[in-house]
């Protein structure tokens, strides 16, 4: 899976990106769903920032299990996690992980956009829930992504080749929107859309960080790698970005939306 290359080789990067994501900032539309004593699986946690949360809250009573394919992110997270009790982290593949233990809720934030077959990835989730039990996940529309002003040309140049390149290795751009009519086929039903935008604005804490989160994106090799781009015109693309987010930026707002479907009784 490509987006999974990318990550391994941005390890300590995207882990420090990862252990500072929380539920209250990160996945705030969820808070409604969970309740003591519930059973939960987070498919591709990342380190389990946001599971660690959703442990506080499903209590001891319950307990969060949390999954990611990339075993920097889990070790990581065992050794941050390690006093929380009532949360397990396990290196594995969603399409492997096998459990005799079914959920009552399975949470994926940020995972589907990364998937070449989403549709099969729900099947999978359903088959670990229990009868009644619900899905959430959390993804964008990057082909909405909003930024103002204009950044540089030179990076809605970059950020077409990066769509292009992320359709071409199969991965859906706007899974976001996607993602209901995909539940209701595979099977889930009373599926719900949750706006859950995240907007950035200058004076807000890590403002650069987040908004600067495309020169990162533009520093990957695999993109230059894989012919998608010159590295020259990339270093451009960075310098100017970066330049623009000191001075120019005033806000941007990626696109994301919560699904969620309910598994029928039997
Ligand atoms: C963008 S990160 C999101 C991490 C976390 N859920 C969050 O919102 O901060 C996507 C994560 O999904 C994991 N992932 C991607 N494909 C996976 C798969 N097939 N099985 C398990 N984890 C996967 C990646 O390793 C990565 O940690």
């Amino acid at each position: 899976m490509k987006g999974n290359k990318y990550i391994e080789r941005e390890g300590k990067a995207a882990t420090k990106i990862y252990d500072n994501r929380s539920l209250e900032k990160d996945f705030r539309t969820l808070k409604s769903v969970l309740k003591e004593g519930m059973i939960v699986l987070d498919v591709g946690c990342g380190t389990g920032a946001i599971s660690k949360d959703v442990a506080k809250i499903v209590g001891d009573n319950g307990k969060v299990i949390g999954i990611d394919n990339t075993k920097k992110f889990i070790e990581s997270g065992k050794e941050s996690y390690k006093k929380i009790n009532n949360l397990k982290l396990i290196h594995s593949d969603l399409f492997s992980f096998e459990s005799e233990e079914k959920f009552d809720l399975i949470i994926a934030a940020r995972v589907l956009q990364w998937l070449t077959h989403p549709k099969e990835a729900l099947i999978k989730l359903k088959g670990l829930l229990k009868p009644n039990g619900q899905i959430s996940i959390l993804d964008y529309n990057h082909e909405k992504l909003e930024w103002h002003p204009s950044p540089p040309k030179s990076m809605k140049t970059f950020y077409d080749i990066f769509l292009k390149w992320r359709k071409d290795a199969g991965m859906n751009n706007k899974i976001a929107e996607d993602l209901s009519a995909l539940m209701t086929e595979v099977g889930f039903h009373s599926v719900e859309v949750f706006n859950s935008n995240e907007y950035y604005e200058r004076g807000d804490e890590n403002f650069q960080s987040k908004v600067g989160i495309w020169s990162k994106v533009a520093g990957l090799n695999q993109i230059v790698e894989e012919g998608y781009i010159e590295n020259e015109y990339r270093l451009q693309v960075i310098k100017e970005y970066d330049e623009w987010v000191k001075k120019e930026a005033i806000s941007m707002t990626m696109k994301l939306n919560e699904v969620r479907g309910k598994k029928l009784k039997k």
